[in-house]
Parts: C-alpha cells; sequence; structure tokens
C-alpha cells in the first residue's frame, strides 16, 4: 500500500497572505513615518520661527497661542512668569503688557535680562524664593501668574506626572495667595491620573477653568496648559475650600 504524505510546512504564509500583510505593514509604517515627519516638520516650523523673530524659546508661541485663545494679559498687568528660562513667555507677557506693566521671573537658572523684567534665581518651591518675589512685589496686586515649570524628566510617566503636579501645586498655592480678584492663571501640567483632582481644586478658587493644548505643543508630548480665570478673590477662596 502506498501512502502519499502531504509535505505542508505551516509556518510558511502562501503568496497572497505574504503580499497582503506585506502591504498593510508599508502602509502602517507609511503613515508612522509621515506623521513623524510632519511633527518633526512642525518642531522646526516653531524653532525656525523662534530664531528669525527673536524669542529665546519656541515656548513661547504656545503662549502667543493661548492668549489669543483666551485674553491673558491687558496693558499694565502685574505678572509673574514661574519657570522662566530661558525668557520666551517673558518676552511675549511684556509686549502684552506694555511699559505700564510689570513683569517678575523666577528660574532654577538664570534668566538673560529683558528690558522691563525683574528675574530671580532660585527654587520656586521653597518658601523663600516666593518670598522673596513677595518682597519685589512690595505689595502691587498680581494680575497674571503663568507656569511653564516643567520638572527634570525621568522617562517614567507616572514620576513625572507627580512631579508636575508637584510643581502646578506650588504654582496654585502662589496664586491664591497673590492674585487680585478677577486674575487669571495659567499653568503646565503633564497629564495623568492626578489632573482631574487638580482641575477640581483650581475650580475652588476661579470662575473659568479650561484645559487646552496650544499647536505650537509637539503632539508627542503629554502636556498641557490649564487656563483658570476670574479669580474669586482669596476670602471667597477660603469659604469655598472650608465647605467643601
Ligand atoms: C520649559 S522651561 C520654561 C520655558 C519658558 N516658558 C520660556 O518660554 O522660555 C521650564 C523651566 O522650569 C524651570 N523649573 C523647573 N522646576 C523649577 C522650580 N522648582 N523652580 C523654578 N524653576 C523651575 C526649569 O529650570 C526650566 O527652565
Amino acid at each position: 500500500m502506498h501512502i502519499t504524505v502531504e509535505k505542508k510546512n505551516f509556518f510558511q504564509p502562501n503568496k497572497q497572505t505574504l503580499s497582503e500583510g506585506k502591504e498593510i505593514y508599508l502602509q502602517l509604517i507609511t503613515a508612522y513615518v509621515s506623521k513623524n515627519w510632519i511633527k518633526e516638520k512642525r518642531r522646526d516650523h516653531y524653532y525656525r520661527k523662534a530664531k528669525e523673530e527673536g524669542y529665546r524659546s519656541r515656548a513661547a508661541y504656545k503662549l502667543i497661542q493661548i492668549h489669543n485663545r483666551f485674553g491673558i494679559f491687558r496693558r499694565g498687568d502685574v505678572v509673574v512668569d514661574l519657570g522662566a528660562a530661558p525668557g520666551g513667555w517673558s518676552q511675549i507677557a511684556l509686549r502684552f503688557i506694555g511699559k505700564e506693566g510689570m513683569l517678575v521671573g523666577v528660574d532654577l537658572q538664570r534668566v538673560a535680562p529683558l528690558e522691563g523684567a525683574i528675574f530671580i534665581r532660585g527654587d520656586f518651591t521653597w518658601k523663600e524664593t516666593a518670598d522673596r518675589i513677595g518682597e519685589i512685589l512690595k505689595g502691587r496686586e498680581v494680575s497674571v501668574v503663568i507656569s511653564d515649570m516643567s520638572p527634570n524628566i525621568s522617562g517614567v510617566y507616572s514620576t513625572d506626572h507627580a512631579r508636575s503636579v508637584y510643581l502646578a501645586e506650588s504654582a496654585l498655592r502662589f496664586a491664591v495667595e497673590n492674585l487680585k480678584k478677577g486674575g487669571v492663571f495659567v499653568v503646565k501640567i503633564f497629564e495623568g491620573d492626578m489632573t482631574g483632582d487638580y482641575v477640581k481644586e483650581v475650580k475652588k478658587h476661579f470662575g473659568m477653568v479650561k484645559l487646552y493644548s496650544p499647536k505650537a505643543s509637539r503632539s508627542s508630548s503629554s502636556e498641557i496648559y490649564l487656563i483658570a480665570k476670574g479669580f474669586r478673590g482669596a476670602d471667597e477662596s477660603d469659604d469655598l475650600a472650608e465647605n467643601q
């Protein structure tokens, strides 16, 4: 008796499957490459634009986009810029507040002088640094607090998120203690599971709170900006916080 054994290699895909798979693979890789290409191009776009227009950072465009959307600054405002180095946000704020305004910036790093701004070097989370800002303000009420502070990136998502929330919390504390009624607060956070609680906390103190991702933010970034307007005033904020 003659038995025919059909030789079949189960690991060998047939030609059609191979070419379909290859096609899908090529489509995916093309989409991935072009998405990254667009991202890079956009990054280069803002980087080049900042160089051409004399801004110290590409981040300057994020603040322009935030201002254009939400109307942050007015002439004559007193602004505190947290995490100011190298100074792109300060340049933009100074442009909007004009000579009548005042800007105090703080950073761990030295910020090169800008006409109309006072910069101090220090860790903002230290009480003595916040106290120094207070001494410079000499009792002037703050109209706008902006914070673009970023922690040192560890690459561990949850750690970076927690560190950024810690910085955002100290910025909020300062804003609540120093803003005038109706004042504005803009703060960056890296998104994560604590974002919701942070937003709730900010809502206790401000009439309007929005999360916004400006076009100039890299699409790969988890950063988001919280814009809070209509500060209720220190007394009303305290009452609300106590009753919740
Ligand atoms: C993204 S950069 C700010 C860029 C700036 N907005 C601009 O347009 O030029 C973040 C800054 O936050 C600062 N920073 C981080 N932690 C800080 C802290 N605890 N106190 C003060 N500055 C801090 C960093 O030194 C860094 O310069």
